[in-house]
């Protein structure tokens, strides 16, 4: 799968619709790549509208766990399931911003509860990776987010491995330690929601994904996809993107 994550972009209703159309045409008439876009909020419902007839899927940037109530600028997991199939939660830009471990593990649950298939983002920071302590790191996010998953959620559940040096830096993990980081995820949830549930959800990968190195990431064995960020929002590079995937998929299943 591709999971577009638009962050905070981009700032007109237009160029939401521009965006999503030409993915759309891009995604057409191929069945290997799911690919997802996760506008912000406010161009959820508009670009809801421009999906119908395509085989694009919607998601949110984040969601609050309580169903409804006093939560001023919340939106909960359960309104956004009557609109999209997707939610990220835990991206390190909210976690940078003081959302929590535990805040992380009620978003993915009420994410969860709602049917919603929802990514939940983890990754270490530059310092903690120049410590050596990337796994233990990660290990714990996972864990941490996990405290109210069960077996049942695995096919809706995605973890993305996103090391925090390569959001928005250019700096890609190199495949080998992507790999090795994507194997301890999946092997950290099977501990948590057992072993068939582990083989069944979905590891992918984020962090300065592009056209020039989306291929030695969807090819890795343990990598069912990405969650591209900046690279998103360039039409003609995304739309590549989706290409190369669908190539590397076809080929793996051939
Ligand atoms: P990037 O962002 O592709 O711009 O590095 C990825 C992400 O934050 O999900």
């Amino acid at each position: 799968m591709l999971a577009a994550n638009w962050k905070m972009n981009p700032t007109s209703a237009g160029e939401a619709a521009e965006l999503v159309k030409a993915i759309a045409d891009a995604a057409r008439g191929q069945q290997q790549v799911t690919v997802a876009v996760f506008p912000p909020f406010v161009w959820l419902l508009g670009v809801l509208e421009l999906l119908e007839g395509t085989s694009l899927q919607l998601g949110a940037q984040d969601c609050y766990w309580e169903p409804s109530g006093p939560f001023t600028g919340e939106v909960s997991a359960a309104m956004l399931a009557g609109i999209c199939q997707w939610v990220i939660v835990g991206h390190s830009e909210r976690r940078a911003m003081g959302e929590t471990d535990e805040q992380v593990a009620r978003k993915a649950g009420a994410a969860l509860a709602a049917q919603l298939t929802t990514i939940i983002c983890v990754g270490e920071n530059q310092e903690q990776m120049d410590a050596g302590r990337a796994s233990e790191v990660v290990a714990a996010q996972v864990t941490a987010a996990l405290a109210q998953a069960s077996a049942d959620d695995s096919g809706r559940l995605v973890l993305a491995y996103e090391p925090i040096w390569a959001i928005g830096t250019g700096k890609n993990a190199g495949p080998e330690h992507a790999y090795g980081m994507m194997r301890l995820l999946r092997e950290t949830a099977s501990g948590i929601i057992g072993e068939r549930a582990g083989l069944h959800l979905r590891v992918i990968y984020g962090g300065s994904v592009n056209a020039a190195n989306i291929e030695s990431y969807v090819e890795l064995p343990q990598c069912d996809g990405c969650l591209v960020g900046g690279a998103s929002l360039k039409a003609e590079e995304f739309s590549a993107m989706i290409r190369s995937t669908a190539g590397v998929y076809a080929t793996a299943g051939s």
